[in-house]
């Protein structure tokens, strides 16, 4: 079992990461606190696969069953949790612990936050995702009409348990999703990551490989949060590929594209930018694509209107004369606020929409 300490502002709290924790949570909850009582929260794809069992092996009071997607990732729903917390007769010193992806966990970890003026939670991410993203550094929310995460809190969790064996039962795209943003954060502070990485489908045989390789995801998030947890600065290198990424989730009204697969083609994006620039070596650019290739093939994006994307950055990031500020690739790392004016990004998007590609025979396609 792999431990991270990540420190936020509210204190430290531990990531751990291994196989068949479902089991040992009692153990570990209990190395929080002795005396914990639990309300577990879940969806319901995810509650009838791991979330009873978890809440089972903790002996919690009781699991509220989500309806799953992210179109739900909504006010009504907080309201629910914590008129159901109340029904239990939940106290401030009691603990709520959510068992699903990231919008499982973005959701209860917001009720979490606003319930009593804050409770404790505890998260056990089941997506590759929330894993290595969503569940770490204590970013909770929900979305409005306007957009994704408008609403939200930075409450991070007492503790985050990652049974790598729930992504046995995760559809191979997500697990393909979440990959792409693990060689973002591959890209952003563990180079020698990419060599680690496993190849989909998941296997218990090879859930050690899967363990190391998300410990080491996350002791990258970990040490981004760990210096600015409130995104004052450093932790914009998180949004690497979010950029054209964004655009492309609206664009396409969050149908075609998973987030990990947005973000890939966003990477991708700024991957050319940084070679137009001098920022990368064709050595360094070459293994970037190799390594979102690697990950998977992506939904096209050769159809969309490129000046309909354009104008989505544009106003997502509130151009101004200077252009939009993008996180760039370099060679060794990446580099944040990188003015990008909206010539170069219809040239961009021009070179994404014509490169030579493959097509696979679901209509996908794969290399740059
Ligand atoms: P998700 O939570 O919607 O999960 C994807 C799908 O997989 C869902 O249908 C879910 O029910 C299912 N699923 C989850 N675990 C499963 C398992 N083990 N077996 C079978 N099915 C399973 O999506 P996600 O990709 O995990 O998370 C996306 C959300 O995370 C977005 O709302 C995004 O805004 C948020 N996010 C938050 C942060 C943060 O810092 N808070 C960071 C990144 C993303
Ligand atoms: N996923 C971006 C962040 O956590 O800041």
């Amino acid at each position: 079992m792999e431990r991270i300490t990540v420190t936020g502002e509210r204190g430290h709290y531990e990531v751990r990461i291994g196989f068949d924790l479902l089991q040992a949570l009692p153990e570990l909850v209990r190395s929080v606190d002795g005396e914990m009582r639990i309300a577990a929260i879940s969806n319901t794809t995810v509650a009838p696969l791991w979330g009873r069992r978890a809440a089972a092996s903790l002996g919690a009071v009781g699991i509220y069953e989500l309806p799953d997607g992210e179109r739900f990732k909504r006010w009504p729903q907080v309201e629910a949790i914590c008129r159901w917390l109340l029904s239990l007769g939940w106290q401030r010193r009691d603990t709520v612990m959510a068992v699903g992806g990231g919008v499982t966990t973005d959701l209860a970890g917001f009720a979490a936050a606003v319930y009593l003026r804050g409770i404790r939670w505890i998260a056990v991410p089941t997506t590759l995702l929330a894993m290595i993203d969503a569940s770490v550094g204590g970013k909770t929310g929900i979305n409005l009409d306007a957009g994704k995460n408008l609403i939200g809190a930075f409450w991070a969790p007492s503790l985050v348990v990652a049974d790598v064996n729930t992504l046995e039962t995760l559809p191979p795209r997500e697990l393909r999703a979440g990959l792409a943003e693990a060689v973002k954060t591959a890209w952003i502070g563990d180079h020698e990551m990419l060599d680690l990485m496993p190849r989909g489908p998941f296997a218990r045989a090879d859930a050690l490989q899967w363990e190391r390789m998300i410990a080491r995801a996350v002791r990258v998030k970990a040490r981004v949060v760990g210096e600015d947890e409130r995104e004052r600065g450093l932790r914009r290198v998180l949004n690497l590929g979010h950029t054209l990424g964004h655009a492309l989730e609206t664009a396409t009204g969050y149908r075609r594209f998973l987030h990990g697969e947005a973000v890939a083609w966003g990477i991708r994006a700024a991957a050319l930018l940084a070679l137009e620039r001098g920022l990368m070596t064709d050595e360094a650019w070459r293994r970037l694509a190799r390594a979102l290739d690697a990950a998977g093939p992506l939904p096209p994006l050769d159809d969309l209107d490129p000046d309909s994307l354009v104008e989505l950055v544009a106003r997502d990031k509130k151009a101004d004369a200077g252009g939009v500020a993008w996180v760039l690739p370099t060679t060794d790392g990446v580099i944040p606020d990188q003015r990008v004016s909206i010539e170069e990004l219809h040239r961009v998007i021009f070179r994404l929409q014509h490169a030579s590609m493959d097509r696979g025979p679901d209509g996908t396609m794969s290399r740059l």
